[in-house]
């Protein structure tokens, strides 16, 4: 058995004002037992993570994260956010190439690479994001789609930075819709990424890095998706804007 610690994250997209950024993780706060069994992260706006840090100062079981950052420690990018600054606002997580990204804004796995390594760069640790759309699922391209993204995404990151790496399998089709992956689609998927991470980075950095599932996981189905044998954890959109549903998608693991 690997020592791989689940992580729950919560991605709040563009959803939630300061206040009711703080109020939604002082109450996930209070659902959550004195020592969670899952790592547990939140992905709020930029605009909220001062205030999700502010409440979150006395408060050890939830990590903070940024859902995009640039690679450049500072510079005329107009519109970018620096993973320093995210260092200094209190992250220690960003995603890294979240399919509403490569799909609603262009980017590509050579971005998303340079997204990813100026995080590692700056000390953020990435959780880099690959999944395939319906229309590729359906030509039969999944595995060969998901393994192109991962070692786009991953080039020149060496076997000792993927310790700070994790991944998160997220298929298109399944983000948003209700409709999440059958957890034996899931497994098939997080099996082939394991033994493709072992080809590009080794064994023991394979069996180490966690592969997250997301899309459409809730309550109801985290439980099955998460006791997959390569299913390391969750990233949660929708459902974890809800304290209490994220809670319970926390006690799942
Ligand atoms: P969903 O989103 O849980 O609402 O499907 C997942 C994600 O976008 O990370």
């Amino acid at each position: 058995m690997s020592a791989r610690r689940p992580l729950i994250a919560g991605n709040w997209k563009m959803y939630r004002t300061q206040a009711e950024a703080a109020a939604l993780v002082t109450a996930l706060c209070q659902r959550l037992p004195a020592q969670p069994a899952a790592e547990v992260l939140v992905l709020p706006p930029f605009t909220a993570l001062a205030a999700v840090a502010q409440a979150l100062a006395s408060e050890s079981r939830v990590a903070l994260g940024a859902q995009n950052c640039h690679w450049a420690k500072e510079g005329a990018y107009t519109g970018e956010v620096s993973p320093w600054m995210l260092l200094d606002v209190g992250c220690t997580y960003v995603l890294a190439g979240h399919s509403e990204r490569r799909q609603l804004f262009g980017e590509t796995d050579a971005l998303v690479n340079k997204r990813a390594r100026g995080a590692l760069a700056a000390g953020l640790k990435p959780i880099v994001c690959i999944g395939e759309t319906l229309q590729e699922r359906d030509a039969g391209r999944t595995l060969s789609v998901v393994a192109s993204q991962l070692a786009g995404s991953l080039a020149g990151v060496s076997a000792e930075e993927m310790a700070h790496v994790t991944l998160a399998y997220e298929p298109v089709w399944a983000i948003g819709t209700g409709r999440n992956a059958t957890p034996a689609q899931a497994q098939e998927v997080h099996a082939q990424v394991r033994e493709d991470l072992g080809r590009l980075f080794g064994a023991a950095a394979a069996l180490a890095t966690r592969i997250l599932y997301g899309g459409s996981v809730k309550p109801d189905n985290a439980a099955a998706l998460l006791g997959q044998m390569d299913v390391d954890g969750a990233l949660v959109g929708g459902a974890s804007l809800d304290a209490a549903g994220f809670a319970t998608i926390c006690a799942a693991v």
